[in-house]
């Protein structure tokens, strides 16, 4: 199982406020999208409570310490752990956060699909730090601001090794 992490950062590694984004743009969403669609994603209570639903033509379950936490439109464990075993023997599977999910699962990544926003927003959750020693640009796309989409950003994907 490739182990990957989704996630849109800020020009400070921001990536919350107060449980919901930082900000949504149209060409990260469909990247999203792209990615996650006809997977599993693996995400923490709040982000779920954020988003408030299941997303669609996924695989969605959620993390929860709560004993007796269930949702009618999402699978529910009570560890990250238990939350990969359930998606044992697909191919690639997907973190979606928030921080305390991205960070725990850190150290069992196999690859970061990341979008780089040239702005900083006032945030209160943050993306750990990649260690350049241990992850490599596999690849990049630079976008410039267009009427959309007030700022510059970058499409990256990194690999473990
Ligand atoms: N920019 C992005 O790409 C992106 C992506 C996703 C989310 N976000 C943002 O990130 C913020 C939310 O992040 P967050 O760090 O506050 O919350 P989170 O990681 O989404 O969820 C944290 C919750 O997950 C559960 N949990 C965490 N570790 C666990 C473990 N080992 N075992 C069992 N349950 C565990 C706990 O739920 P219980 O309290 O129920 O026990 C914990 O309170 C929001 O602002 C959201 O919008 C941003």
């Amino acid at each position: 199982m490739i182990l990957s992490a989704v996630v849109v950062v800020d020009a400070n590694n921001g990536i919350g406020k107060e449980n919901k984004l930082l900000v949504h743009f149209p060409a990260d969403l469909k990247r999203f999208k792209k990615i996650t669609s006809g997977h599993t994603v693996i995400m923490g209570r709040k982000t779920y409570e954020s988003m408030g639903k299941a997303l669609p033509n996924r695989r969605n379950i959620v993390i929860s310490r709560q004993p007796g936490y269930a949702l009618t439109d999402s699978e529910t464990t009570h560890s990250l752990e238990a939350g990969i075993g359930l998606a044992e023997g697909e191919e690639e599977v997907f973190i979606i956060g928030g921080a305390e999910i991205f960070r725990q699962a850190l150290p069992v990544l196999n690859k970061v699909y990341l979008t780089h926003i040239d702005k900083t927003f006032d945030a209160d959750t943050f993306f750990p730090e990649l260690d350049k020693n241990q992850w490599h640009e596999e690849d990049r796309e630079d976008h410039q601001p267009d009427e959309k989409t007030p700022f510059s950003y970058s499409f990256l994907t990194y690999k473990k090794g």
